[in-house]
């Protein structure tokens, strides 16, 4: 009896995972953060912009659905850079650049992003 409990608990447990992820259909900067956070390094101390930096980029582009997603990773990446200790946003705005690809607005601590499209 306890063990069906227990089995009844762990499965609908993993229900709830899952469908969690799975109405995860907008961006969340939370998301936008895991997969910017290897280009840090980069934005504070130069050198070069790691593979896993431009992969996070990649995918960043890749997630974006609609101008909604834009602004509001414009948004997110504004407010989270804004924490960053000694953060170059010459260096930041180069990134996409150096990762062959682009971004579809300047960061800067003025940045507007309710204009982004
Ligand atoms: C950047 O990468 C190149 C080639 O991988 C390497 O030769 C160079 O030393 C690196 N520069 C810095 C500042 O790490
Ligand atoms: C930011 O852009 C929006 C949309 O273009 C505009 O309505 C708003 O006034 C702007 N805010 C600032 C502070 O410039």
């Amino acid at each position: 009896m306890a063990v069906t409990k227990v089995a009844l608990v762990a499965s609908m447990m993993a229900c709830m995972l899952l469908t969690c992820s799975y109405s995860k259909s907008t961006l969340t900067c939370d998301q936008i953060t895991i997969w910017l956070t290897p280009c840090i390094a980069y934005a504070v101390l130069g050198g070069n912009v790691s593979s896993l930096c431009c992969q996070g980029i990649y995918s960043l582009n890749a997630a974006y659905k609609s101008g909604d997603d834009r602004r509001g990773a414009c948004q997110c990446i504004k407010d989270r850079a804004a924490y960053i200790p000694g953060i170059d946003y010459d260096r930041v705005n180069q990134i996409p650049g150096k990762c062959g690809t682009k971004c579809p607005f300047k960061l800067y601590p003025s940045t507007n992003c309710s204009a982004v499209k």
